[in-house]
């Protein structure tokens, strides 16, 4: 069978900087994939290419054989491919709750939106919104907080709620930008244990940028690794782990982080 996301010789510049260059790399349906790489890999860029946000300067992307090359967004998303962001995305001012249901409608794309407004069906669409928006809620563990504003909770707690609005759509492919960032180890597990269950209960396949190794290793069946936009290396977590090139690379990147601070 053809692999879920097809991802093919997908290039990126910035004027003169090749954010990405020419990476290819699939991910099958209900796997658990790692994009890893030093800060400035491109691993960002990647997303914004695959989910259609940003138009790639050369290549292809294809999500279940449907070619999504440079989006637009709203159509990758009613397709079953969502993904979270690296910075948070979430509204502080308003409730846990309101959070994830405006992910769910904002991405509805409007002709969904005005018929939902405008049909017979304004009543069943909502109500189906507002299951899919508790269900979500009860998977991350937020269900107690529904009602609580999202700026009130804890940092742990505002990072599970930035996957529950990438789940608000009910993705087949969720695409992950550093979920685990600024957790502690013992956080980091706790989120790695929380991310396996939703692959269980949701059937759900997932694309990971996470600068936490030990959570990559444990979780991902492949990782994809990105130094400077090109893709160095792709293989298990145990031969990348061994892989010279690798290692290389990322004592190169913290030797320059020592030299710079
Ligand atoms: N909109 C943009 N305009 C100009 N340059 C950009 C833009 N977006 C990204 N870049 C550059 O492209 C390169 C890759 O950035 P990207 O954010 O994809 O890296 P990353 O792997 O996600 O890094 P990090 O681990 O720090 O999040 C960097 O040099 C960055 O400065
Ligand atoms: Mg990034």
């Amino acid at each position: 069978m053809a692999a879920l996301l097809r991802v093919e010789n997908l290039s990126k510049s910035f004027g003169g900087l090749a954010a990405l260059r020419e990476l290819s790399f699939e991910v099958e349906q209900g796997s658990i994939v790692g994009l890893i790489g030093p800060n400035g890999a491109g691993k960002t860029t990647a997303f914004n290419l695959i989910s259609g946000t940003v138009r790639p300067s050369a290549g292809r992307v294809w999500f279940r054989d449907v070619d999504i090359t440079g989006g637009p967004p709203s159509r990758v998303v009613g397709l079953g491919l969502a993904r979270t962001f690296q910075h948070t995305s979430i509204y502080p001012a308003a409730s846990v709750r309101d959070n994830v249901y405006r992910g769910a409608i904002a991405r509805l794309g409007t002709s969904m939106l005005d018929q939902l407004r405008g049909g017979s069906r304004t009543r069943e669409g909502l109500a189906r919104i507002d299951a899919q928006v508790d269900e979500v809620l009860e998977l991350m563990g937020l269900a107690a907080h529904r009602d609580s504003l999202a700026g009130a909770l804890s940092y742990g707690q505002q990072k599970r709620l930035g996957v529950a609005i990438g789940l608000a759509t009910r993705p087949t492919l969720l695409l992950l930008d550093e979920p685990a960032a600024g957790l502690n180890p013992e956080e980091s597990a706790e989120f790695g244990r929380l991310l396996r269950e939703l692959r269980g209960r949701l059937g759900l396949t997932m694309l990971l940028v996470e600068h936490h190794m030990a959570l990559v290793m444990d979780l991902c069946e492949r990782i994809v690794v990105l130094v400077q936009g090109a893709r160095i290396a792709e293989d298990t977590p145990a031969a990348i782990a061994r892989d010279p090139a690798v290692i290389e690379a990322y004592l190169g990147a913290e030797e320059d982080d020592h030299a710079r601070g």
